[in-house]
C-alpha cells in the first residue's frame, strides 16, 4: 500500500536524517529473464550547436590537443564510458543532410545553413569518414540517420552501398579513393527521423508506403545484415505505431523508434530569428523544488509511453521480433542564458542524474521489447555527458552528473534484469501526480547481484531494506552519486563537484540475511552484493 506524502510535508522534512526503513524493496531472483541490451546506454550526436564543432571534432589543425581532429579530451571521457552506439547525424539535421556534401577533400566540401538549429554555416568537415572512424577508435556501433525528408532513394541507397560494400563498384571505389579500404559495416540504419515534423511533416499513412521505398534499395551487403529501424511515434501517439505496425510490417523493420523528452512546458513562444520555441521549459540551474518534482514526473511519464506503444506492438507482433527504439530520451530545458538559442545548451545538475537513473530503471524493465535508448544528446547539447567552454574552448572539458551515472549503470550492462517488489511512499506533486520516493533497478550477472537505488526525494534521506528471495547477504559495497544542494553541477576550471564516491554497508546494516541502505536526497546508491 502506497502512502501519500505531500510536498509541504516533504519540504518541512528537509532538515529529518535516516528515517526509519520506509522503503522495502523484495528481490526476485527466480523470476530474472531479460538481458538488458548494452544499447540501452547509447547516445545521440547531431550536427547541432556544439555537439560536433566544438565538441567531438575541432579539426587535425586546431591548437586544442586532438587525436586525428577529434577533441582529446572529449574523446577520452568517451572512451572510459564504453559507449554502446551512437546515433547520427540527427535527429532534424538527418532529413537535410546530404552525405555526398561530407566526403573527399576537405577543401572541396560544400557549406550549407543549418536551417534547423541557428541558421549555422555547415562546413561539412565531419562527415562519414570522421563519424564511421571515431566509433570504430571509441570500440562503438554506429547508428546512421538517412535522409528520406528531403533526400532521394539513389541517395540513400549509395550511402549504404558506399559504407558497406566490398565489392569494386563505383561507390566501393570512391571510399577506397577517400581513404578507407574495408567497409565499415554498419549495422543499425534509420529510415527517416521524426517523419511526423521536422523529418517531412508527413501522414503516418504516407510515411509507412515511404519506408517500404526506401528500405528495399537500402541492401545488405556480404554478411552484413541492416538493423533498419524505422521513424516512429512522437512521445504518446499510439496511431503512427498502429499504422507502421500494421502497413510496415513487423518483416520489413527490425525496431520502430519513439521520441519523449521531458519538458516541464514547450511554451508558444517562439525565438524571433531562429522561430525555434522558447517556451517556458525552466533553467537547468535554478529550480524551485516544486519544479524539481514537477519535471521528475514529467520524465518518469515516459514508462506509461513505452508502455502504449509495447500494448500496440505486441498486437501486431507477438513474437517480439520488431524492438521499440527510444532513440532520444532525457532533460529539455531553456538554453544558458547568453548562448545561442538554436544550439540547445543546458548545464546538468543533479536533478538531471536522478531522471537519468529513473529513466534506466524504467528502461531495464522492459528489455523484452526496448532493444535501443539514445539519451539526447552526447556532448554541448540538452542532456550532455560532456560539457566544453564555449568561451574558453582551451579549457579541459567537464563531466556532468548524469555521465557518473552511465558510469555507475556499466555494471548492469548485459546483466539480466531482475525484477522486484517496491513498497515507498509517494510524493504529491499536483492534484493530479506523484511521483514515488524512490525507484530502483537490479540485475545479475556472473552470480553477482547489483542493486541500484535512486531516491527522488528532493530534501530527505530515505532508508530501504531490502531482501532476495533465497538468499541471505552478506556484503554489500559499491558507490553513490550524491550532493547537498541538488542545484550542484561541475563547472569549468572549478574541479567536480558532482562525483561518485565509494558506499560500503556498515556490518550493522546487515541482519538475517537483508540489508538496510540508507539513501540521502536526491542520490544514487550503485550496490554489488555478496550473497550465500
Ligand atoms: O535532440 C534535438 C531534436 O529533438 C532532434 O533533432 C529532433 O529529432 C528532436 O525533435
Amino acid at each position: 500500500m502506497k502512502k501519500i506524502l505531500t510536498l509541504a510535508a516533504a519540504i518541512a522534512a528537509l532538515a529529518t536524517t535516516t528515517s526509519a526503513q520506509d522503503v522495502q524493496l523484495v528481490i526476485h531472483p527466480d523470476q530474472a529473464q531479460n538481458v538488458i541490451p548494452k544499447e540501452i546506454y547509447g547516445q545521440f550526436a547531431e550536427h547541432l550547436g556544439r555537439c560536433i564543432y566544438g565538441g567531438i571534432w575541432v579539426g587535425k589543425d586546431s591548437d586544442i590537443p586532438n587525436i586525428e581532429g577529434y577533441r582529446k579530451d572529449v574523446f577520452e571521457a568517451l572512451k572510459e564510458l564504453e559507449v554502446p552506439v551512437m546515433r547520427w547525424p540527427g535527429g532534424c539535421f538527418a532529413d537535410e543532410y546530404h552525405w555526398m556534401d561530407g566526403i573527399g577533400p576537405q577543401e572541396n566540401r560544400p557549406r550549407m545553413v543549418n536551417t534547423n538549429w541557428g541558421g549555422t554555416v555547415e562546413d561539412n568537415s565531419f562527415g562519414t569518414h570522421e563519424f564511421l572512424n571515431l566509433c570504430e577508435m571509441l570500440g562503438t556501433e554506429p547508428y546512421i540517420s538517412g535522409n528520406v525528408g528531403s533526400g532521394s532513394v539513389e541517395e540513400m541507397a549509395k550511402w549504404v552501398e558506399y559504407m558497406n560494400s566490398d565489392t569494386n563498384s563505383t561507390m566501393a571505389e570512391l571510399r577506397r579513393k577517400n581513404g578507407r579500404e574495408k567497409p565499415w559495416n554498419v549495422k543499425y540504419f534509420g529510415v527517416g527521423n521524426e517523419s511526423w515534423g521536422c523529418g517531412g511533416n508527413m501522414h503516418v499513412e504516407y510515411y509507412a508506403d515511404l519506408y517500404r521505398r526506401y528500405n528495399t534499395y537500402a541492401r545488405n551487403y556480404g554478411s552484413n545484415r541492416l538493423f533498419r529501424i524505422a521513424s516512429g511515434a512522437n512521445a504518446g501517439d499510439a496511431h503512427w505505431t498502429e499504422v507502421c505496425m500494421k502497413k510496415i510490417g513487423a518483416g520489413n523493420m527490425n525496431g520502430l523508434s519513439v521520441h519523449y523528452y521531458a519538458v516541464r512546458d514547450w511554451g508558444t513562444m517562439n525565438d524571433p530569428i531562429t522561430g525555434i520555441p522558447m517556451g517556458k521549459k525552466g533553467s537547468a540551474l535554478i529550480y524551485s523544488n516544486q519544479e524539481y518534482y514537477e519535471i521528475v514526473s514529467q520524465a518518469l511519464k515516459i514508462e506509461d509511453v513505452v508502455k502504449r506503444h509495447m500494448q500496440v506492438m505486441d498486437k501486431y507482433d507477438p513474437r517480439k521480433r520488431v524492438g521499440l527504439m527510444v532513440d532520444e530520451w532525457g532533460t529539455w530545458f531553456n538554453v544558458e542564458p547568453g548562448t545561442n538559442p538554436g544550439w540547445l545548451y543546458q548545464q546538468s545538475t543533479m536533478r538531471d542524474a536522478v531522471i537519468a537513473a529513473a529513466s534506466l530503471n524504467i528502461f531495464h524493465k522492459y528489455t523484452d521489447r526496448i532493444r535501443m535508448a539514445n539519451i539526447a544528446q552526447v556532448v554541448n547539447v540538452l542532456q550532455s555527458m560532456v560539457l566544453t567552454n564555449e568561451k574558453n574552448p582551451k579549457d579541459a572539458c567537464i563531466v556532468t552528473p548524469t555521465y557518473y551515472v552511465f558510469k555507475m549503470y556499466k555494471k548492469h550492462k548485459e546483466a539480466t534484469f531482475i525484477p522486484a517488489d517496491l513498497t515507498c511512499e509517494n510524493i504529491q506533486v499536483n492534484d493530479k501526480e506523484q511521483v514515488p520516493v524512490m525507484t530502483t533497478t537490479q540485475s545479475i550477472k556472473d552470480n553477482v547481484i547489483t542493486v541500484t537505488l535512486t531516491n527522488l526525494d528532493v530534501a530527505k534521506e530515505h532508508t530501504a531494506m531490502v531482501s532476495i528471495d533465497g538468499k541471505q547477504i552478506t556484503a554489500a559495497a559499491g558507490e553513490i552519486l550524491t550532493t547537498k544542494d541538488v542545484h550542484a553541477y561541475n563547472d569549468f576550471g572549478k574541479g567536480d563537484n558532482v562525483k561518485t564516491a565509494p558506499y560500503e554497508v556498515a556490518k550493522k546494516n546487515l541482519k538475517n540475511g537483508k540489508m538496510t541502505v540508507s539513501v540521502p536526497a536526491h542520490s544514487i546508491v550503485n550496490l554489488t552484493l555478496t550473497t550465500k
